[in-house]
């Protein structure tokens, strides 16, 4: 059961590397325990993921590094045919190196494919937290500590740590200001995107600038703690236009959501420990794609539904999480911006 690796359509990034057009999310949140998120991995990987989406924050890397160690003992696969992305937390942007090589030695792999600044601040807040806690140290998005932790990125290329660095949670008012002090270009931008929040915009901008896009929540992460979930939320693979797509391909809307992923050109990365689901994900990729109407009809499902809005990381005098995406066009409260 599984797909031939060699069988995934692959995107090119910027540096002319050949990545697969699909990835595993490894965020168990709080609903698995680091070992059911690893088994998963272990599983994933027989069945022909070859990338991961990983993060120092998911406090899981060190039971997924045991799983890749055995991957590459075994034969399964070699560290060179893995792309292996992880983040750098919000409480270590003024020690990136240190965060990568704990990454490095946690995940058991040598160096890291894609190396993310998880969030463009340094604004921190224990996990799972209620979304009404906030930390006084908290401030807003800054050009000057932006830079100095993508530098430190830079300097990880440099030494062979990284291949590739990643941007997440941008929106284009930040990308413009730091977009022409890169001496690195970043490779790619995590960002929400699911049927009814599209981004387009964003989107557009990050692929002009030969920045790919991954797509994090792919599925409109319909498993999400209740903590994160307000009564305004709209369940996409609910909507009657989506079902009804699935019906016409005798398969979950899920496979719909990330056969749509990939053929309009972000990297998808969904998230299961359930095998049959994992699997078939995997499987989305090299079964009948979409026609461009059923393209059209979901080009019109977008209803500005942000699921991960960030509370928990405002700062003192912001409104509310409107102030963290920047939607009038200018960077809120932003000291250094031009
Ligand atoms: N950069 C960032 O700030 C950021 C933020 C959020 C997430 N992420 C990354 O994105 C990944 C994915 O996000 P996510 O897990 O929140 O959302 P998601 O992938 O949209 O949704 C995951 C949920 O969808 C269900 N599912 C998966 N495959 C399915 C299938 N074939 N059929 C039916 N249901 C299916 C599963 O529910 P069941 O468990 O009930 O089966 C799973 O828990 C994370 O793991 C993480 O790596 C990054």
């Amino acid at each position: 059961m599984g797909v031939n690796p060699e069988k995934v359509p692959q995107i090119t990034l910027n540096t002319g590397v050949k990545v697969p057009c699909i990835g595993m999310g490894t965020f168990g949140s709080d609903r698995f325990t680091p070992e059911q998120v690893s088994n998963a991995v272990a599983g994933a990987i027989r069945a022909g993921y070859r990338m991961f989406d990983c993060a120092a924050c998911y406090g899981n890397e060190d039971q997924i590094g045991e799983v890749f160690e055995t991957a590459f003992k075994e034969g399964v696969c070699e560290r060179k045919d893995m792309f292996i992305m992880t983040k750098v937390w919000n409480d270590m942007h003024r020690h990136v190196e240190e965060s990568c090589r704990k990454s490095i030695e946690d995940l058991k792999c040598d160096y890291i494919d894609l190396f993310f600044i998880h969030w463009p601040f340094p604004n921190y807040h224990a996990p799972g937290c209620s979304v009404d806690s906030r930390n006084p140290d908290s401030r807003p998005f800054s050009v000057a500590e932006f830079m100095d932790t993508y530098r430190q990125c830079e300097e990880l290329v440099r030494k062979g740590l990284i291949k590739h660095i990643g941007l997440s949670n941008m929106t284009i008012p930040k990308l413009n200001a730091v977009i022409d002090k890169f001496e690195i270009q970043p490779a790619a931008c995590e960002m929400e995107i699911h049927p009814c929040f599209q981004q387009q915009e964003l989107f557009d901008y990050l692929v002009a600038h030969n920045i790919q896009p991954v797509a994090f929540m792919p599925l409109g992460s319909p498993q999400r703690p209740e903590r994160d979930i307000v009564a305004t939320d709209i369940a996409d693979m609910q909507l009657p236009e989506f079902r009804a797509i699935a019906e016409a391909h005798g398969c979950h809307p899920a496979i719909i959501a990330l056969k749509w992923a990939v053929q309009r050109g972000q990297i998808p990365i969904p998230f299961s420990i359930h095998e049959m689901e994992y699997v078939s994900n995997l499987e989305s990729t090299i079964t009948e794609p979409l026609t461009d109407e059923e393209m059209a009809v979901i080009a019109t499902l977008e209803k500005d539904n942000r699921l991960v809005k960030g509370q928990v990381f405002l700062w003192e005098g912001a409104k509310d999480w409107h102030d963290l995406w920047d939607e009038d066009g200018y960077i809120v409260d932003c000291p250094d911006a031009k």
